[in-house]
């Protein structure tokens, strides 16, 4: 199991990379936007700042949606930085491009996908991840589980490379579900990756062993 983070906060990030368990990065226009990055060459700038904080994949959005401005937008991204991937919307555009970008060797990430028939798509188009939204679907009392659950058994079914990179998660239980469920990868907030720390029984132990050894050796 990969685990990026899903901000664009450059702290959070860091904090992150310093846990020593960080393997890439995930923003989105929205994420942006939160930390009132605007323009292009902001932008742009911000996603080479990431990419020195952090030694994985660095997933950024392209804004079009149409194929050709897709297409310009995506290869100037992915010249950015080697570990630029080209964040692409599951619309008809989208697949379109992604095929457009296999063939050019830049790698992708088809997101805002909701059902097994887009994950289908994307691989057929040769995406190198897909990102099925949990939380979204989960908000509207469907089964984001579920969805990472069918995804993953379809490209073993069929032997697919595409990468489920599993998006939208809001908990640490999220992220053990994606585990159980075999996703390859689990975008988080850097609160649901601390939360995996978490144990009582982790820290009632580590005390005792500390007074057990200041009762001897004081
Ligand atoms: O990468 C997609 C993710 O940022 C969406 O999360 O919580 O807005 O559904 P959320």
């Amino acid at each position: 199991m990969k685990f990026f983070i899903d901000t664009a906060n450059l702290e959070q990030i860091k904090e992150a990379n310093d846990m020593g368990v960080l393997d890439g990065v995930t923003t989105n226009p929205s994420l942006m936007a939160k930390e009132g990055i605007k323009g292009e060459a902001n932008c742009r700038k911000h996603y080479v700042d990431i990419c020195n904080i952090v030694d994985g994949d660095v997933s950024a959005e392209v804004i079009a949606t149409d194929y050709r401005g897709m297409i310009r937008e995506g290869e100037e991204l992915a010249a950015l930085h080697p570990n630029i991937v080209v964040k692409v919307p599951c619309i008809a555009d989208g697949i379109k491009a992604i095929k457009y970008f296999k063939g050019k060797g830049i790698r992708t990430n088809c997101t805002l996908v909701f059902s097994p028939g887009q994950a289908l798509l994307a691989a057929k188009a040769g995406a190198t991840y897909v990102s099925p939204f949990v939380g979204r679907l989960d908000d509207i009392s469907s089964d984001g589980i579920e969805l990472v659950e069918k995804i993953v058994d379809m490209y073993t079914y069929y032997d697919f490379k595409t990468q489920v990179l599993a998006a939208s998660i809001r908990s640490t239980q999220h992220i053990i579900q994606c585990i159980e469920a075999g996703a390859d990868v689990a975008t988080c907030p850097l609160s649901a990756i601390k939360g995996l720390l978490k144990h009582p029984l982790t820290d009632s132990g580590l005390a005792t062993f500390l007074a057990d050894h200041e009762r001897v050796n004081a």
